[in-house]
């Protein structure tokens, strides 16, 4: 942990996927179906739908994150030798109604009830954001829903930080941004955000620039750090 009280902030900006939405607990509850394999199927999911996202940037051939994450997990299933379109089709589904972890609707309550402005800055489609925000009853909390398809790059291309930064029209020292994916913190470091590292898996840190103001296991850990 670099500090325990974070600069004065105007606005509170989080990453979805893992950080607001438990990906972890749903997926490997629907690909239990597949046995020993459901947890190499989660993990070569998530891994090839980053992988793909930063090569199609890399590559300048952006498509949705329902595009990438449709192709990972065909990829996924295909390197498990598991072939089972229901399950697909579920496991695609999961992403329309995603639970939050479970501190998740106070800390945004209090965050908003305190004077912040709040939002999430997502990988995600504008369709998969909204579907998972709107089921998780989390949109009277958040004063923006913001998807990198206004950008058409993914994170951690600036761009993406910067678009976040205009649409706040704060200075982007101004925005706390927290992501449990230690990379999306490097690129929102290096940005310019204070960021927060949620490390709700104890993961070892990235060897990347851009280190984070804070690093926490839960959410709720912030507030003091924001004095409310
Ligand atoms: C997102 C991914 C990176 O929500 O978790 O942008």
């Amino acid at each position: 942990m670099a500090s325990s009280t974070m600069p004065t902030v105007g606005a509170c900006i989080f990453d979805a996927y893992g950080t607001l939405f438990d990906l972890i607990n749903p997926v490997a509850a629907r690909a239990a179906k597949v046995g020993d394999k459901a947890q190499a199927l989660s993990e070569l999911w998530r891994r090839k739908q980053l992988e793909y996202s930063w090569l199609r940037s890399l590559m300048g051939q952006h498509v949705d994150f329902w595009r990438v994450t449709g192709d990972a997990l065909d990829f996924a299933m295909d390197a498990l030798k598991i072939s089972d379109p229901s399950l697909r089709a579920d496991l695609m589904e999961l992403y329309l109604s995603l639970p939050t972890y479970e501190e998740v609707p106070s800390v945004l309550a209090a965050l908003k009830e305190g004077g912040l402005k709040t939002g999430v800055l997502s990988n995600g489609a504008p369709m998969m954001l909204t579907s998972a925000v709107n089921c998780a009853k989390i949109s009277p909390s958040l004063d923006v829903v913001l998807s990198v398809e206004d950008v058409g790059v993914y994170k951690p291309d600036a761009r993406v930080y910067q678009m976040a930064a205009d649409k706040l029209k704060l200075p982007p020292a101004e925005i706390a941004f927290f992501s449990s994916n230690a990379w999306d913190v490097a690129g929102a470091a290096t940005f310019g955000f204070q960021t927060v590292w949620c490390n709700r898996g104890g993961a070892p840190k990235e060897r990347l620039p851009g280190a984070p103001v804070v690093e926490v296991k839960t959410l709720t850990e912030v507030l003091p750090m924001l004095g409310l």
